[in-house]
């Protein structure tokens, strides 16, 4: 689209709950600002809450929809350095988070401020970095949210170490690729035999159905002659066979909890195993373009599970929710 037209399509999630299609004067940079023209968009966990009304935090009813994108500088306002017009880049999930400890949440996309299901936007070009050049729109769009999440779980990781990840979603496979990378042997669980088997194409040592196998934290433990796993990224919120799994001074990533409001934890079990409870969110700036970085360096690739066109926004969404989905779901423009 030709911005002289000063004409855009963005998705706005209105009052009720209803993602609108809408027209809209292209937004032009002002001071410190760059115009991104957007590429490709991906949905996480927390875009179906928002949509949904069930995301912990309240959102603003009439913002343009999702957190995550990746497109081309159209153009960049005035006292702007870190871009030129023609750069490919990718949005950083926390706008004003750059380094170091999270202080404060700030403002979200999708919840406080627009997102990223638009033609163009136009953001602060410290909220940008570039992307990893082997990557695609597509791809990049993907990194963000669950991909720096799942790089902020496995953090520290090395080859002695032995990873529990849950699940095929978005955070668990980037958490995948990242731990193999490491040189960390992984386990998985999923809820269904074709699923195990991509996930051993991806590098999983074993697989546990834990449809099958209610106790699978159990089985887990099994496959690592008693001693359990270091590290369990969770994000089903069945702390209890987590526990189950992990191994004496093992560390819980505690990211989520898709089985709903997650299971109440004994702190008496998590002091017995000496255990280490560590809450991830998401990443800083910095912490991307490390990620990116590794990407970069080992031309890791994101899973992608299915495209879809701007237009077909609506049915990404639907298909998002679909349990037979692996891996990232993106829209492309
Ligand atoms: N703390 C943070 O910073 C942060 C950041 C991003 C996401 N999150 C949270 O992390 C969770 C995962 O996010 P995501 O974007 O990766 O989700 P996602 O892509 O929607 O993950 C869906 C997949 O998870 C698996 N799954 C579903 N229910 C499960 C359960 N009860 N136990 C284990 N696996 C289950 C299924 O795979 P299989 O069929 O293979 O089992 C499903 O296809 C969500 O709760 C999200 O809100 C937190």
């Amino acid at each position: 689209m030709d911005p002289s037209v000063n004409a855009m399509k963005s998705y706005r999630l209105n009052a009720a709950r209803t993602l609108e299609l809408v027209d809209g004067p292209v937004p032009t940079p002002g001071r410190g600002q760059v115009l991104v023209r957007v590429k490709a968009a991906s949905l996480n966990a927390r875009d179906t809450m928002i949509a949904a009304g069930v995301y912990p935090w309240p959102a603003l009813p009439d913002l343009v929809q999702l957190s995550d994108g990746a497109g081309v500088v159209e153009a960049v306002g005035p006292d702007t350095g870190r871009f030129r017009v023609g750069d490919r880049v990718v949005n950083s999930f926390a706008p004003t988070w750059y380094g170091g400890p999270l202080r404060e949440f700030g403002q979200m996309y999708g919840t406080d401020i627009d997102g990223w299901l638009a033609e163009y936007v136009v953001v602060d070009e410290n909220a940008l970095v570039t992307m990893p050049a082997h990557l695609s729109f597509e791809e990049a769009a993907t990194l963000p949210c669950a991909a720096l999440t799942g790089w902020s779980a496995v953090a520290g990781v090395g080859p002695a170490d032995t990873v529990l990840i849950q699940g095929s979603g978005g955070v668990s496979l980037a958490a995948l690729q990242f731990a193999r990378t490491a040189g960390a042997r992984v386990i998985a669980t999923t809820s269904s035999e074709a699923k195990a088997q991509k996930l051993q194409a991806l590098g999983a040592s074993d697989v546990v159905n834990y449809v099958d196998t209610p106790d699978w934290g159990t089985a887990v433990r099994k496959l690592t002659d008693d001693r359990g796993v270091d590290l369990v990224v969770e994000v089903g919120g069945a702390i209890t066979q987590s526990l189950n799994a992990l191994a004496l001074r093992g560390t819980v990533a505690l990211v989520g909890s898709l089985t709903g409001p997650g299971e109440a934890v004994d702190l008496m079990d998590l002091l017995l195993r000496v255990a280490i409870l560590r809450t991830i969110g998401v990443g800083s700036r910095s912490d991307l373009e490390e990620m990116n970085r590794v990407i970069g360096l080992h031309e890791l690739r994101p899973v992608i599970d299915r495209v879809f066109p701007f237009d077909e926004a609506p049915a990404a969404y639907e298909h998002f929710a679909h349990g037979s989905r692996f891996g990232k779901v993106v829209i492309s423009l």
